[in-house]
């Protein structure tokens, strides 16, 4: 990430009222839920989250009994102290991949960061992913895809659209699953009627995904040699 994005980042201070509410609010569920769906049923479970330092990108999946490390990388680190289970370090993803040696994680999560990564640096650190998830663990992408090239607020950063099939080829990850969320004309509908309970925004991205052709895409991959 360049110094501007950083500084962005920086002097982000409500990032959670615009990233942790209403629909988006709901979209993480959605995103824990296919993770943790897709986790061992044991305990003991390391989760890697890659970029969690302004929230932890997938809270529920941090509250899930089965889960006993929330390790966060991040240049700007801005969670509260003491948080139970949580690790956090303040680094570069990419220095962080290249150096780990520790044990395996289960799951690693990758929420909105690739899009601030050169093409290269993001292809780089999905091929170093593999090398710290152990055989039967799982990695959630969240990125916004092509289609929201059209409506992205680019602020300071240097946000792109990613679409991650094609930075798969030679990463050692393969695609279990894809969804596509966040149609615009559903979001203003839902919120034109004042829609804010859980149940019905989740109704809402329901329909989203039922519709098709969302703008933000959520990626389920496994290793691909296992
Ligand atoms: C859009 S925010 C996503 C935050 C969080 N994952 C979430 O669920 O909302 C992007 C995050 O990636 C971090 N980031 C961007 N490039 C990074 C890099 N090269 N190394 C570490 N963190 C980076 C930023 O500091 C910021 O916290």
């Amino acid at each position: 990430m360049g110094e501007g994005t950083k500084a962005y980042y920086e002097g982000f201070e409500d990032y959670g009222v615009l990233y942790d509410t209403g629909f988006w609010r709901q979209y993480r569920r959605e995103a824990g839920r296919l993770l943790a769906a897709a986790l061992p049923a044991r305990t003991g479970l390391r989760v890697l989250d890659l970029g969690g330092g302004a929230l932890l990108s997938l809270r529920e999946l941090h509250a899930d009994p089965r889960v006993s490390e929330y390790v966060v990388v991040d240049l700007v680190v801005k969670l509260p102290a003491g948080l139970p289970k949580v690790a956090a370090t303040q680094s570069d993803i990419l220095s962080y991949l290249r150096a780990y040696s520790g044990p395996p994680f289960d799951a690693v999560i990758i929420f909105g960061v690739l899009e601030y990564l050169k093409p290269a640096d993001a292809e780089e650190v999905l091929r170093l992913v593999p090398g710290c998830l152990s055989p039967e663990g799982r990695v959630l992408v969240h990125e916004p895809n092509a289609r929201a090239a059209a409506y992205m607020t680019r602020g300071q950063g240097e946000q792109r659209t990613v679409e991650l099939e094609s930075l798969l080829s030679g990463s050692g990850l393969a695609l279990i699953e894809r969804r596509d969320y966040h149609l615009p004309r559903v979001r203003a509908v839902c919120a034109k009627l004042g829609l804010r309970s859980p149940a019905l925004l989740r109704m809402g991205l329901a329909l989203e995904r039922l519709l098709g052709g969302g703008a933000d895409s959520l990626y389920l991959l496994k290793r691909d040699s296992v």
